[in-house]
């Protein structure tokens, strides 16, 4: 067991160094390992003394229900404390907008409709009540925030950056890292993993392809339409310090004690195996004490030879691995290359004191476990207010030739899909690992905002916009992007497709004024659309409760979202990085329509 002390105190650094001396070497590289819960038992954790197990994207316990996710972490974390020295896992998961992999659980906008926020005290309530909903699951370790700072609006990771502006990405981030971990880290917080480091945002289009090595049989038949993600970053070291690296420096100071690495590569070489970031920027020059954790089977991207691959990755500094299959492989691999001498002791024992340091303040060797968060609030009314508050501060009005408020006693034709699917509205990273369409977890969509707020009988709902010889002043129509998620979502054509645009144009006929939302996960291109429409709004992805979209269209909420991105004319600029085409951007980032053009991210202590 550990050490026991009279009151339960965060464990200090010489609790740590004694507890690294009672360790054998299967029990340090136990701790650097992280499996994936379907791949491991309870038992085998407790004898491996494995030091993390997470939940992928959609990777539940049992049957995904609250009470499935409370007993399956419980066996894990209860068997983990059985161990001989009794060092407690660390359970991590995707929250990355809200619990999104439990059905029921708050779903807030995706990064990139914070980012249009600016606010950064929203962002921290939405992170602190992420985090106590994943805490009443038992899980204490969160993969998010997403620093990304997006230029290429191509990439299928668009919207997990909160902004094309790093002193935006930066404010928010921070706020980001404080809320998840709250004012009593060890009773109710969970761990923030600032990610993916480093530059992501800057992959040059049609270069990804690190995780299709001819060596890795598995990614046969998936990700060959990937195009950017995962691909190679090249920029100068300055404009990764400046612009990328930026957001991570205010996450360190925030607090935030892991980092994941990022798959792809910097000039060619590989992220997960750039002891230049890892360690001598990283824990060096930015004085990071947590731990780094790799991304989802990254490793065997590095090298054909997989020790190789291992040696590599730790040798530069990743701590952690995920690995997140085959953890006997992992094990066995590094031991023996500490045999070997191809890795020196004090590199492991560093990832050792690094990984127990985040347990510890997170109150993981504290003598007994703080009491449970309640499940009560996972998707409580209090947590969905705010959700929805957050929809609205997100939502951009991007043009308006006074179609919009849309007064009280309207009557109006509504139409498109995403007008009525909690689905599309959550987009990618909901309930699954990609996300899709269709009443996939309880929500409001803005179909129940507008007959909420004008009165179910004012609004008439026709999916494909047939409205026979029906007529009202007013007509509100989605496009959409259907869900996606990392390099899935990559996409050289943003136009928004001809079927949704047909339904855009059966509405134009039956009212006097069309308001078109944009539900999508970055800009799409708008011009077949822009003739049509008196007032355009940019939705983003806005989550569960979607009719945080409708109290901007209907005044009740004031419209103060504006562009965390620029929003391009043509598919020509979409390609050029910012600023590097001349032709102006149909809005530029900051916009809103009819008023102030600065955006700076506001709040916060
Ligand atoms: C993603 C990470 C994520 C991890 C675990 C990876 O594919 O890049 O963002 O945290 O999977 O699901
Ligand atoms: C998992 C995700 C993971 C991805 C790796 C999926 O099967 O569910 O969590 O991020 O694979 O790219």
């Amino acid at each position: 067991m550990v050490a026991r002390t009279d009151r339960p105190t965060v464990a200090t650094d010489d609790r740590i160094r004694a507890l690294l001396a009672s360790m054998t070497p299967a029990e340090k590289v136990g701790q650097m390992t992280q499996v994936e819960l379907g791949s491991i038992t309870p038992a085998e954790v407790a004898e491996r003394a494995i030091g993390s197990v997470l939940s992928g994207g959609g990777g539940n316990p049992g049957d995904g229900s609250v009470g499935a996710w409370r007993d399956g972490v419980d066996s894990f974390v209860a068997a983990s404390r059985r161990s001989r020295l009794g060092i407690p896992i660390l359970y991590g998961t995707d929250a990355v907008h809200g619990h999104n992999n439990v059905v029921g659980a708050t779903i807030f906008p995706h990064n990139i409709g914070l980012g249009a926020t600016g606010d950064a005290d929203l962002v921290r309530q939405v992170a602190r009540a992420a985090a106590l909903e994943t805490a009443a699951t038992g899980a204490r370790w969160s993969f998010a925030p997403c620093l990304a700072v997006p230029q290429d609006i191509r990439w299928g990771r668009t919207y997990e950056g909160f902004s094309q502006e790093p002193t935006v990405v930066a404010a928010l981030g921070r706020a980001a890292v404080e809320g998840w971990h709250g004012e009593h880290l060890p009773v109710d917080g969970v761990l923030a993993c600032a990610k993916h480091y480093v530059g992501e945002g800057a992959m040059e289009w049609g270069t990804a392809g690190s995780h299709r090595q001819p060596w890795i049989d598995w990614w046969d038949g998936w990700g060959p339409d990937w195009l950017i993600d995962q691909g190679d970053i090249r920029i100068t070291d300055e404009e990764m310090r400046e612009v990328h690296l930026a957001p991570f420096v205010a996450a360190i100071e925030a607090g935030a004690l892991t980092v994941m690495a990022c798959y792809g590569t910097w000039h060619g070489r590989r992220l997960h195996a750039d002891r230049y970031l890892l360690t001598d920027v990283l824990k060096g020059e930015l004085g990071f004490a947590g731990f780094v954790v790799s991304d989802w089977m990254a490793l065997e991207q590095i090298d054909a030879d997989y020790p190789t691959a291992v040696e590599r990755a730790i040798g530069a500094g990743v701590d952690m691995v995920m690995v997140p299959f085959n953890h006997e492989r992992f094990i066995g691999t590094t031991l023996q290359l500490l045999d070997d001498g191809r890795l020196t002791v004090e590199r492991v024992d560093d990832a050792v004191v690094r990984i127990l340091r985040a347990k510890a303040a997170i109150g993981l060797l504290d003598d007994s476990p703080p009491p449970a968060v309640s499940a009560e609030v996972i998707g409580c009314d209090e947590h969905r207010s705010l959700a929805r508050r957050a929809a609205a501060q997100s939502t951009v009005i991007l043009s308006n030739a006074s179609a919009l408020p849309i007064g009280p006693a309207t009557t109006v034709l509504a139409a498109g899909e995403a007008l009525d699917d909690v689905g599309i509205a959550c987009g990618g990273w909901t309930i699954s690992w990609e996300g899709s369409p269709g009443p996939i977890t309880p929500g409001r969509t803005m179909l129940d905002g507008l007959r909420s707020a004008l009165g179910t009988d004012r609004v008439d709902y026709e999916r494909d916009g047939r409205f026979g010889a029906v007529r009202a002043p007013v007509g509100v129509v989605t496009v959409h992007e259907l869900p996606y998620v990392e390099g899935g979502g990559d996409r050289a054509d943003l136009s928004v497709p001809g079927e949704q645009i047909d339904v855009v144009r059966r509405v134009r006929d039956h009212v006097d004024r069309l308001v078109v939302l944009v539900v999508s996960g970055r800009p799409l291109l708008l011009d077949d659309v822009l003739e049509d429409a008196d007032a355009v709004v940019a939705c983003w992805l806005p989550g569960t409760e979607a009719d945080g979209i409708v109290d901007v269209l209907t005044g009740r909420v004031p419209a103060s979202g504006s562009l965390p991105v620029s929003w391009p004319r043509s598919a020509a600029q979409v390609a050029g990085r910012t600023g590097s085409v001349s032709e102006p951007a149909a809005w530029p980032i900051g916009h809103r329509a009819g008023d102030r053009p600065a955006m700076t991210a506001t709040g916060g202590p």
